[in-house]
């Protein structure tokens, strides 16, 4: 991968525009043999902690004379590799382990002049698998039942079986997973009729997804649970203790599927299921097609968190459909999927809805820019990562810088009268594709030639250029007012020179909890409070108990940056009783900078760090200088 793609869109050949992450990569494996359909059979075994059983591929080679087969793995124990069919043994060879890269697998393909083989791999992932996370029945919220699930974006899916692991490459698949009997199984896919009990007791589940898809979206979840219709095409799924709440707070899920079917086009994934995990899973949500996953922080029993599930649900058209070509483009996955994501919001609730959460997405972009550096190179939007791990590179960036940058062409295309067709139109072209940020803006001014103002978009600064982005479009401001407004009348309270309290419990009974959420955003960008104010607004606010975690999470943020003593213990709670990492690193880092508490902030992470996943914890060791 010496000369990547991205710095002037030159036209390669196919493989070098894969991933920098794909270790078969060097070697143009993409133009000898690419895999298009994976057949799974494993069995759940919880007592060992591992998928174990036969992954079956099927192969296209790009030339005749091709001899070889290159595919990532990470961790896998390789047991045998067969040609599937004639039951021929295939010699293999594992290469060196790359850090969290793993490992090179290289299967020499039988001589015969078919185009099209199957291989068969009996393999078994190992206990510490980077995607898998098995929690014993204490870390579930029935305590009574094992629980496994996965999370293979954006390069773990190589820990869960060998595959090109790269969104490059799109493949259908199928499963047949046997697990014991009281569990369920789900899958990122459609269910295969009713699951049957097998002779020696254990349960078989099948699944097809037949729209190709990257391996990073193949994802597996057992555990005890339950559903609640909430949907013609939806459940809900999640362990009993949560499940009525969850079908609550998602019951405006079909809604959201027709506006961004009205946005996007026909929803093709047949199912749009929902599972609330426990919480360590690490992110908001997950668009795992057919099922997405999320968070059980988004549950804040008033609707008020559902943002995520516009999110993922955009994700069915942007990323699932049309899909980055390597994660240097990740903004054409989630800077789109945020700009479908709001157009939802506009369709649901106004134009103006739409606007504020912009206002709210570029706080934090400038947050985000702030941590990272302006400078640093990875708050360009098409970053070099050549060396880094998608891991490191993850930030808000792609996600905001991505939607100003769509925002702002809307604005200079003519508005959304103009540019909700194009995207329609780009969905369509480019869905069951792989694409760069050189194919988008191929296809835009194809669409729109003689747009003048749209000629002038400097695209070096905005692709290239570490940073805030050049243009700041103009939102409107009318739902943000309410909370600037209370912000300023906090700062300028004379908390010392005595006299009444203006302050009073409807401030903010007033505001949506969107608007709560903004005011302390707003206050976390003033100097610190002080304790005695932070008092007075817990005794007036009563938010220490927030049910709505967004709001908690900047409140306990903002009491740590004044110094206030008392929040610092509430702080590890949150830290240690879910794992969205959104939540967990800031808090973290905000700790690790008070020196005072530092110590104990380490402490509680060493503790916890066995129950945290993978990720959580690899992300967290680094924000907290510890070496790993
Ligand atoms: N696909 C992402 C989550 C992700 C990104 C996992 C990169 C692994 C690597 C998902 O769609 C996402 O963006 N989730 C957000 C939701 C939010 C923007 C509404 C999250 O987890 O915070
Ligand atoms: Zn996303």
């Amino acid at each position: 991968m010496s000369e990547l793609s991205s710095r002037q869109f030159p036209v390669l050949p196919f493989s070098l525009l894969c991933s920098s992450y794909l270790l078969s990569g060097d070697h143009h494996v993409l133009d000898e043999a690419e895999v298009s359909s994976v057949s799974l059979y494993l069995d759940v075994d919880f007592e060992r902690k591992v998928l174990c059983g036969k992954v079956d591929l099927t192969v296209d080679k790009k030339k005749a004379e091709v001899t070889h087969v290159l595919l990532d793995s990470k961790d896998l124990n390789i047991i045998k590799v067969t040609g599937h069919g004639s039951g021929q043994v295939l010699e293999f060879s594992v290469g060196e382990n790359i850090s969290t890269l793993g490992s090179k697998l290289e299967i020499k393909l039988p001589s015969t002049t078919e185009m099209r083989l199957m291989l068969s791999i009996l393999y078994e992932t190992d206990v510490n698998s980077s995607a898998l996370q098995w929690l014993p029945p204490e870390q579930t919220a029935g305590c009574k039942h094992p629980y496994l699930f996965s999370q293979c974006q954006a390069v773990h899916c190589r820990a869960m079986f060998p595959c090109q692991d790269t969104p490059s490459v799109k493949v259908t698949y199928t499963a047949e997973i046997t697990a014991p009997p009281e569990l369920t199984v789900l899958m990122s896919a459609r269910r295969v009729g009713i699951p049957t009990i097998m002779p020696g007791g254990l349960k078989l589940h099948k699944f097809e997804q037949p729209v190709p898809i990257p391996v990073y979206l193949v994802s597996i979840v057992v555990g005890h649970l339950e559903s609640l219709k909430i949907g013609p095409r939806s459940h809900v799924w999640s362990e009993k203790q949560y499940v009525e709440k969850a079908a609550y707070e998602f019951a405006e899920t079909e809604q959201m599927l027709l506006a961004a079917e009205s946005i996007c086009g026909e929803y093709v994934w047949g199912v749009y299921d929902l599972l609330v995990l426990p919480p360590s899973f690490p992110f908001g949500g997950m668009e795992n097609p057919c099922l997405t996953f999320v968070t059980p922080t988004v549950l804040a029993g008033d609707r008020s968190l559902a943002d995520v599930v516009a999110h993922e649900i955009s994700h069915s058209w942007t990323g699932n459909l049309v899909t980055n070509r390597n994660f240097e483009h990740f903004w054409l996955n989630e800077g789109f999927t945020v700009f479908v994501e709001r157009k939802i919001l506009a369709k649901l609730y106004g134009e103006k809805a739409r606007h504020f959460s912009a206002i709210g997405g570029l706080k934090d972009l400038k947050d985000a820019i702030s941590a990272l550096g302006e400078n640093s190179p990875l708050t360009c939007l098409v970053p070099d990562l050549r060396g880094i791990s998608p891991e490191d590179a993850f930030s808000t960036v792609p996600y905001e810088k991505g939607h100003t940058l769509l925002f702002h062409l809307e604005e200079l295309a003519g508005g959304p009268e103009v540019f909700d067709p194009f995207l329609k139109a780009y969905i369509t072209k480019f869905k069951y594709k792989s694409i760069d940020t050189d194919d988008f803006k191929k296809f835009l001014y194809e669409y729109f030639p003689n747009n003048s103002l749209l000629k002038e978009v400097d695209w070096k600064e905005w692709l290239f250029k570490p940073g805030m982005p050049p243009v700041i479009p103009k939102y409107d401001t009318s739902l943000q007012e309410v909370c600037t407004g209370l912000c300023i009348k906090w700062m300028e309270w004379d908390a010392v020179a005595g006299g009444p309290c203006p302050f009073k419990p409807d401030d903010i009974n007033n505001m949506s909890s969107g608007q709560v959420r903004e005011f302390l955003a707003q206050l976390l960008e003033e100097n610190p409070l002080s304790v005695t104010k932070l008092q007075t607004m817990e005794n007036t606010y009563k938010l220490n108990s927030m049910g709505n975690s967004e709001i908690y999470f900047r409140w306990l943020r903002l009491g740590i940056k004044g110094r206030w003593k008392e929040q610092v213990d509430r702080a590890l709670e949150f830290v240690v009783a879910q794992g969205r990492m959104k939540f967990v690193r800031p808090l973290y880092r905000d700790m690790y900078d008070w020196e005072d508490v530092r110590d104990k902030a380490i402490a509680v992470f060493k503790s916890n760090k066995s129950k945290m996943m993978y990720l959580t914890a690899y992300t967290v060791a680094k924000d907290l200088h510890l070496e790993s």
